[in-house]
């Protein structure tokens, strides 16, 4: 049913469905704790993630959000070099849209990708390819060269769970990393990425990394995906908090987003509920849409309340009669007391 319904590839269809599963999974790790409760992978999530085609991101990026066009500063006097990494993602392809929207007079982005299919991805749905580069972050060569001279990164890397297609004793999928453990992925990428940004970036360089909520919890059902008996393995999100941290203590400035279950959902028309520490305040939806995150990533560029924070972001559902589109982003932040308490959760040796 899958693969006769899209239009894309198989390929596609299965990156769609593991996007789903990690999802899930976040929710359903989530719902462990107290501070969440039980939602099932819903309409919201399911109807829209099939129905998702590259159209949806040139849209997801472009359009104009039910609430009016997001708060954005008046453009620089210098437009500023901005790498994004993990370009050909999911999220990552969104905001190197969202970038060039805004114009090459504030922006000049630069998508890194790893194999030459994802620049080609990239260049099918309108990015440039002179704003596309191939670098692995694992290659601490490849990343600087791609670092030298930015005023700014946007981590969207990830190590991507997905099904070995082998079931455990209980019938459940095994999951496995086949893009890179956590460990290589999350935190040795990621931290490469920080010194690369250290080295050769501009003196005023400030760090965005797109993370994930669950990171309180050591025993969040995500950590468990592809961890071996001897604990080796998996923790992804371990292994993020872990980078995090790194971040924080590099000096440079930094802006940490740790957004619920991803959807691909249409962006700008739902209101933002930003938090810390897994706190459930203010909704009880768990997801947010790719395009929104992406919004907030690139509007941690843009406003001042964004520097040197760490928070989670979620969203209250499109439907929600009492709710206020968020247009303000730079408020949103304002009105947030506090940051991420890295004291809570676990931080591998
Ligand atoms: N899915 C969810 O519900 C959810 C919820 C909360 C947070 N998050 C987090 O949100 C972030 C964005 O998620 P997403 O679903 O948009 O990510 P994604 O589509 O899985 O993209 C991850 C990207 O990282 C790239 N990458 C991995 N290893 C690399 C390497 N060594 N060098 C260069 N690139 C590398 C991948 O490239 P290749 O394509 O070449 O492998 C891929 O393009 C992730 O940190 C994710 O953990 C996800």
């Amino acid at each position: 049913m899958l693969f006769t319904t899209a239009p894309s590839t198989r390929n596609n269809m299965f990156v769609v469905v593991l996007s789903l599963l990690f999802a899930s999974s976040l929710i359903m790790t989530i719902t462990t704790t107290d501070a969440f409760t039980p939602v099932t992978p819903t309409q919201e999530s399911t109807s829209t993630t099939l129905g998702m085609t590259t159209d949806y991101y040139k849209r997801a990026a472009k359009s104009t959000p039910r609430g009016g066009k997001p708060s954005t500063p008046s453009s620089k006097a210098t437009p500023r070099n901005v790498l994004v990494t993990g370009a050909g993602g999911k999220t990552g392809r969104l905001v190197m849209q969202k970038l060039l929207s805004r114009g090459l007079d504030n922006y000049i982005p630069m998508g890194l990708v790893r194999t030459k299919e994802s620049k080609e991805g990239l260049e099918k749905e309108g990015v440039p390819s002179c704003h596309i580069t191939i670098a692995d972050i694992t290659d601490v060569n490849s990343l600087e060269q791609a670092m030298e001279g930015k005023d700014a990164v946007i981590i969207c890397t990830s190590g991507t769970p997905a099904p070995t297609g082998e079931m455990n004793a209980e019938g459940r999928p095994i999951f496995g990393y086949p893009n890179g453990q956590p460990e290589q992925v999350d935190w040795l990428g990621q931290k490469n990425t920080i010194d690369a940004a250290k080295a050769k970036a501009s003196s005023h360089t400030h760090v965005v990394v797109c993370s994930s909520m669950g990171g309180t919890d050591p025993d969040n059902m995500l950590n468990t995906l592809a961890r071996n008996a001897d604990g080796t393995g998996g923790n992804i999100l371990l292994w993020k908090r872990k980078a995090e941290k790194y971040l924080i203590e590099s000096g440079l400035t930094y802006t940490i987003v740790h957004p619920g279950g991803l959807i691909d959902e249409e962006g700008g028309r739902r209101e933002l509920v930003v938090g810390v520490d897994d706190s459930q305040a203010g909704t009880e939806s768990r997801v947010i849409p790719r395009a929104d995150v992406a919004e907030l990533l690139v509007a941690s560029l843009e406003h001042d309340s964004y520097q040197n924070r760490s928070f989670d972001a979620r969203s209250k559902p499109e439907d929600d009669t009492g709710s206020t589109i968020t247009t303000d982003y730079n408020q949103l932040l304002v009105d947030l007391p506090g940051n991420t308490d890295y004291t809570l959760g676990k931080i591998p040796e």
